[in-house]
């Protein structure tokens, strides 16, 4: 399948959403009313949500970025791919919690392209899904994407275009907290990412592979047993040659410098497309304090284990040397390095371990919530179950059922309390992510908009329906998405 054939398919969602309406209604007795209607991107309901999280004299962050075909350095060896401007990864765009973001959006690939700005509560319209939200941005134009950026956190933005994702495609945006008392002194971002453009094999070619199942000679690239993990089962469908850390091969890492005793906090971003990472830094534990942009009740640890789209904000007191910040693989072998260097020492090499990798491993099912930002408790009025499902053979995966566009969309209405039940009947992994609005985990409360959801395991997350619109909700694994499991959460009047 080309991207422009999985444009194609989802303009049409655009134009159907009314007949999926009916189709709803006649197969549902307690469904909406028969005078519902969708509440489009470019609704009044979508213009007033925005609306009311402007301020005047709200401070606007304009930023331009192009997407363009580029020649990138990982350290070892250079490649062909497509990025933002010329380095991967992309820019980092920095607003407090409240300005307004303008990004100008300038397409130089040489097809369609789009940007989604991951985890943010924004305007529906500017949440960059085409077919869903907006309309694919042909090459050679320009958007211009605007929006207040509303709560705090670690932030990324990537196409929903494809699999453009697992190019070089990415970049992070951190929204800085007004009231936040600076417990660290240091500051590092750390953006994971599995990597195999420009090694011979691009991910348009990844996902044909994927998808005619002819693939099997092409570098034994989808054995189905191949990559399995204690904590996460299937692992995986794509062996990458390469795992890099801020665009860096592990054998030439990226350096973090700080000084002995410095408490430096870490924002670590998953924008790998198939891959989750289990991470630790020698020598050190790591207090989790947000998952996902939101604080979380800290919990100190030896490694986390971050799924596709997650992010982890972590702090660490530094000791006095060189040490591995590593990032395996889960049940794929290879890992991406980083050195955390606060004093003499030689530098550590690729393909070490630290012993932490194997001790206490944490994952977002196991946060609770900070008291500040936990879910007022309500009564939950509309329960939606998404089932994930799907296998290799064929490469086909499904919510309910159904592929996306063919997925019945998850009908909510503005104000109410909904509870989302993924409940994953395959034998992956599969990190399920929400756009639009930060969820409560049932069982501890954290916020999260990323949730890895193990086989055959069922979480359940409490939504507070108030961000009116048309929002994608999906798995993680671009291969996955871009081959059926994704839906629309879909606000209706
Ligand atoms: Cu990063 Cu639709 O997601
Ligand atoms: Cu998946």
């Amino acid at each position: 399948m080309t991207a422009s054939q999985g444009v194609d398919r989802r303009t049409v969602l655009l134009g159907s959403v009314g007949a999926l309406t009916s189709v709803a209604l006649a197969s549902c007795r307690i469904g909406p009313a028969p005078s519902s209607r969708a509440i489009g991107p470019h609704s009044a309901e979508v213009r007033s949500a925005e609306k009311l999280r402007r301020r005047s004299g709200q401070r606007l962050v304009a930023r331009k970025i192009v997407a363009q075909p580029t020649t990138v350095d990982l350290g070892t060896r250079s490649v062909q791919t497509w990025a933002y401007g010329d380095g991967i990864p992309g820019p980092v765009i920095r607003t407090t919690a409240g300005d307004l973001l303008r990004v100008e959006l300038t397409n130089e690939l040489p097809t369609d392209t789009s940007v989604h700005w991951h985890g943010i509560a924004m305007s529906n319209d500017m949440d960059g899904v085409p077919g869903v939200t907006q309309g694919p941005i042909g090459a050679g134009s320009t958007f211009t994407y605007e929006f207040t950026t509303p709560d705090p956190g670690t932030y990324f933005f990537h196409p929903h275009t494809g699999v453009q994702l697992d190019r070089g495609l990415y970049g992070v945006l951190v929204v800085d907290d007004p009231r936040e008392e600076g417990m660290y002194d240091q500051e590092w971002i750390v953006v994971l990412d599995d990597w195999i453009d420009g090694t011979g094999q691009t991910p348009d070619d990844v996902l044909d592979s994927l998808t005619s199942m002819g693939g099997m000679g092409h570098g034994g690239m989808m054995d189905m047993e191949r990559f399995r993990s204690p904590y996460l089962g299937g692992a995986g469908d794509v062996d990458y040659p390469l795992y890099l850390i801020n665009g860096r091969a592990p054998e030439a890492p990226d350096t973090l410098r700080g000084k002995p005793g410095q408490r430096a906090r870490i924002r670590i971003i998953n924008a790998g497309s198939d891959t989750a990472f289990r991470v630790a830094l020698g020598g050190h534990q790591m207090t989790v304090t947000h998952s996902d942009g939101f604080a979380v009740k800290p919990v100190t640890t030896d490694a986390v284990l971050i799924g596709m789209g997650e992010r982890y904000d972590v702090t660490v007191e530094l000791g006095d040397g060189a040490f591995p910040l590593v990032a395996v693989a889960e049940g794929k072998g290879g890992a991406g390095l980083a050195v955390v260097r606060t004093g003499a020492g030689s530098a550590p090499r690729a393909g070490v371990m630290p012993s932490e990798l194997g001790r206490r491993v944490l994952m977002g099912t196991d946060l609770t919530a900070a008291p500040g930002v936990r879910l007022k408790s309500r009564p939950v009025e509309r329960r939606l179950d998404v089932v994930a499902a799907g296998a290799m053979m064929p490469y086909r995966w499904t919510i309910n059922g159904k592929r996306f566009p063919d997925a019945e969309p998850l009908v909510v209405t503005t104000g109410e309390r909904a509870r989302l039940r993924f409940r994953n009947t395959s034998t992956m992994f599969h990190p399920m992510h929400l756009h639009g609005h930060t969820f409560g985990l049932v069982d501890r409360g954290a916020r999260k908009d990323t949730v890895i959801v193990r086989p055959k395991q069922t979480v359940e997350v409490d939504v507070e329906a108030d961000n009116p619109g048309q929002w994608a909700l999906h798995c993680h694994n671009i291969y996955h998405a871009e081959t059926g499991m994704m839906t629309v959460l879909s606000y209706r009047t």
